[in-house]
């Protein structure tokens, strides 16, 4: 069934985006609650960064649902490529 849409998308020439919008040059500092979940945006296009916003339904991509481990200041990826989801592992530096 994906196919079939993937096909019919190219076939009308509508345009998807299948690669995240790089939101910030810097990771953002946030207080995150111990057991509390959190919705962090991975397309980059949510106006309520770094968390979702539901603009992503326009894209192929998903938002990234997890639970706060503890509760404390946080580093938020903003350039949208790290590969520790949903924090800063550095991606953003090149
Ligand atoms: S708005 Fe970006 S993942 Fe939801």
């Amino acid at each position: 069934m994906k196919e079939f849409f993937n096909k019919l998308i190219k076939s009308l020439k509508i345009k998807t985006m299948d690669k995240a919008k790089r939101a910030g040059d810097m990771p953002v500092a946030v207080e995150l609650e111990e057991g509390k979940t959190y919705v962090w945006c991975a397309c980059g296009l949510s106006k309520g960064q770094p968390f979702c916003d539901g603009s992503h339904q326009s894209t192929d991509i998903t938002p990234n649902v997890f639970e706060a481990e503890r509760t404390g200041t946080h580093y938020m990826c903003m350039c949208k490529a790290t590969k520790n989801k949903p924090f800063c592992d550095g991606s953003h530096a090149g």
